[in-house]
């Protein structure tokens, strides 16, 4: 009778059995399932209480998102099931294993009482989609743990580990393990039986707003503005909450359902949305399926001690696996390692790792100056100086001494991946894995397929990448791969728009005020003038015909202004703090006299679509070449590596809100107004052209 649940009876207790594999998303036939099997079990007199659990699965990862704007609201909705739920004449209690994740947590507080698995996670991870908890999550969890405990739960959209989850009243026990969470439920279930405990025990915050301090949302919110700059959902989170605690429960859930609706209905959600499932088909490469044999890889060597190089190490040590670090002296050797430990220890001072771990990984890191200590490595990583004869040099060793089979990888973020991988007799073995800075932080790992990357050696860089908990990208090989080839014309923009007349300052306010973590400008001085000089060199010869070409970035380079680190670059800095540099705005001008560019008035409007429409047209053009196999993938890369802001889901999803249309009749604007240099680089992409003449709305290839 039942698809997706498995119904059955142990003496007085109904069992009811989520089975809705991958993860129990509750899905229109599950949550019909569920209510049937609630009423069974309801109207059985010889039930006296109920157990939900997940069936060899996690108990619950929420409502189904693939059904929003879909079926989810077909009844029974999840509001309205988990009300009747919550009515329940007879003690329910969820057994939590391995996850309860949004409607699934709004489904086991729904029950009265709640175990769990010591190691299962427990949250609210609707704020990162753009949404609130919307079946009850934001009345029932101040109720439960309180009002203050219950809004950062919400706004951290972050899983909770068991054990807080007990320490906060979220879960009632922890059974012993996961194998004995349901023998576990069931001997809960009658002792509250035998007890006589009340199928909806009182919540211990009935009123939960009575303990809060005057004018507590208002502050909250006044503390968090910046952080929530531009997004939605935070807002409606915190009034859900605030209602909960000023109004009754139904009101309360009343209200919830008005606000989760807001927030489904806004472009944020469709934009994080797509991010979610753009994370998931990233892993998904045509001929790559789990029968693909991937090769071992037990131990890592990383070539290179320096910033990039010790923090790729510690990816690898953090998963317990053995890593061997070469550097050419001593002295470079001693330093990298030492940076690690002190990295290491930071985290142990934040409470992150105890010391003890500090000491295992430190131990699993061993640093030689003997390229034969790499012979016995299954992958080997270079991160070495950024040019094409060292890496040929690294290349043409590594090949003499690494084991047959042994995965050869280049962290280069521009070189061409097919040269390098030709410096070998092992083509098939290399590939580009490009981990951003700082590697041990940052998620994106750009995996770069060469035109003879075995199949074996992409799957299994991807296996790894997730291992060490990054989120990687399939790139094809050019200039920059998808991030920084897109990055280019986007900074190009923003420099040629200083010489047109707008200011450092302007330009960064445009890009932050749309929400990228840093303006463009900013993230060089970051990154270092000196590097973006480096990286640009190979491209010179080809755009000399532009003059103009980041000419202000090349004057400060030449004047040694390398950025924060010399304290002077678009801007002065003192410490942390940034100035405008009126140096800068006089050698604007001067360049610009020098270059016949007519200084003018610029509108914030036109940095956003002359950087923007730029950068948009770059990924199209990746896209159409098959760099990216999806515009999804271009989309994460820019939202985890470049800080695009995830509520606008990636520059192209974003390019769809904006209209492609509207993008297209923009380039060709600007082409026109332009002259020489409209004409040089304002060509829309042939792919954004055929998509706007057949009235698409969004990017994609197919
Ligand atoms: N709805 C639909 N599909 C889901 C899903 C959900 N809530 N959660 C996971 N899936 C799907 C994934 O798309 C993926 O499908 P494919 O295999 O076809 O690609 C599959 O389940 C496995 O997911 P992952 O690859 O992500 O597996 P994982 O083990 O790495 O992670 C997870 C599992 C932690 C559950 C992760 O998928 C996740 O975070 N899911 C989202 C959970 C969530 O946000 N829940 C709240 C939903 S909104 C809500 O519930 C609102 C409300 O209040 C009513």
């Amino acid at each position: 009778m039942y698809t997706l649940i498995d119904y059955s009876l142990d003496n007085e207790l109904a069992l009811i059995g989520l089975s809705r594999a991958p993860v129990n998303a509750l899905g229109l036939t599950l949550r019909q399932e569920l209510q049937a099997a609630f009423r069974q079990a309801s109207s059985d007199p010889a039930v006296k209480a109920l157990v939900v659990y997940g069936r060899g699965l996690p108990f619950c990862a929420g409502a189904d998102i693939a059904e929003f704007g879909g079926a989810a609201f077909d009844a029974p909705a999840l509001p309205q099931l988990l009300i009747e739920l919550a009515g329940s004449s007879k003690p329910m209690v969820a057994a939590i294993g391995g996850l309860a994740l949004g409607g699934g947590l709004e489904l086991a507080m729904a029950c009265g009482y709640r175990i769990s698995e010591p190691k299962a996670r427990l949250g609210f991870p609707e704020i990162t989609l753009g949404l609130l908890p919307g079946a009850g999550g934001t009345q029932r969890l101040p109720r439960l743990i309180g009002a203050e405990a219950a809004l950062e739960t919400i706004l951290a959209g972050q899983p909770l580990h068991a054990e807080r989850a007990l320490e906060l009243g979220l879960a009632d026990h922890l059974a012993d393990s996961a194998d004995e969470l349901l023998d576990a439920a069931r001997a809960y279930a009658r002792e509250l039986l035998q007890a006589g405990a009340p199928a909806q025990p009182a919540y211990p915050h009935a009123e939960p707003g009575v303990a809060l301090p005057d004018n507590f949302f208002v502050d909250y919110t006044a503390k968090k503005s910046g952080q929530w700059k531009g997004q939605l959902a935070p807002h409606l989170a915190l009034e859900a909450v605030r209602i909960a605690c000023e109004q009754p429960l139904d009101v309360g859930l009343a209200r919830e359902q008005e606000l989760f609706l807001e927030a489904m209905d806004s472009p944020q959600f469709q934009a994080l949305r797509h991010l979610f499932f753009a994370e998931r088909e990233a892993g998904k490469v045509p001929g790559i399926d789990a029968s693909l044999p991937l090769r071992p890889i037990g131990k890592v060597a990383v070539i290179g001690a320096g910033t990039m190089g010790g923090g790729i190490a510690m990816n690898f040590a953090n998963i317990g696996m053995p890593v061997v670090l070469l550097e050419q002296k001593r002295e470079a050797l001693d330093r990298g390692l030492a940076q690690i430990r002190k990295n290491y220890e930071i985290s142990a001072k934040r409470g992150k790792l105890t010391q003890e771990q500090v000491e295992q990984r430190m131990a699993l890191l061993a640093g030689t100056l003997d390229y034969a200590d790499l012979a016995d490595a299954d992958l080997v990583i270079e991160a070495v100086f950024e040019s094409m004869e060292v890496k040929r040099q690294v290349f043409v060793t590594l090949d003499e001494i690494c084991k047959p089979g042994a995965i050869l990888a280049t962290n280069t973020s521009t070189l061409d991946v097919d040269q390098i991988a030709a410096f070998t007799r092992r083509p098939q073995d290399v590939i580009g894995l490009h981990f951003f800075s700082p590697a041990n932080v940052m998620r994106l790992l750009e995996v770069v397929r060469g035109k003879e990357t075995a199949l074996d050696v992409l799957a299994t860089a991807l296996k790894l990448g997730k291992q060490i908990g990054k989120l990687p990208v399939v790139s094809g090989v050019c200039y920059g791969f998808i991030g920084n080839r897109m990055l280019e014309p986007y900074a190009r923009e923003a420099h040629r728009l200083l010489l047109e007349g707008a200011t450092p300052a302007q330009i960064d306010r445009v890009l932050t005020d749309l929400g990228l973590n840093m303006g463009v400008l900013s993230m060089y001085d970051l990154v270092g003038i000196d590097v973006g000089y480096l990286i640009r060199t190979p491209l010179r010869e080809a755009l000399a015909c532009d003059p103009s070409y980041y000419r202000l970035a090349d004057e400060l380079y030449a004047l040694g202004r390398y950025g924060q680190k010399t304290g002077r670059g678009m801007y002065i800095y003192e410490g942390r703090e940034r100035h405008d540099d009126p140096e800068v705005l006089a050698m604007a001008e001067r360049l610009a006299a020098e270059l016949g560019i007519q200084r003018r008035v610029i509108s914030d409007q036109e940095i956003h679509d002359r950087c923007l429409f730029m950068l948009i047209n770059e990924g199209i053009q990746i896209l159409d070449e098959g760099i990216a196999l999806r515009a999804g993938d271009i989309d994460l890369v820019w939202t985890c590596g470049y800080g695009f802001p995830t509520w606008l889901g990636g520059p192209l999803h974003y390019a769809g809100q904006l209209g492609l249309d509207h993008v297209l009749a923009g380039i060709n604007q600007y082409r026109a107004l332009l002259g020489a240099y409209g004409e040089q680089w304002f060509k829309p992409a042939a792919l954004l052209e055929q998509l706007v003449a057949a009235g698409k709305t969004r990017i994609s290839k197919d």
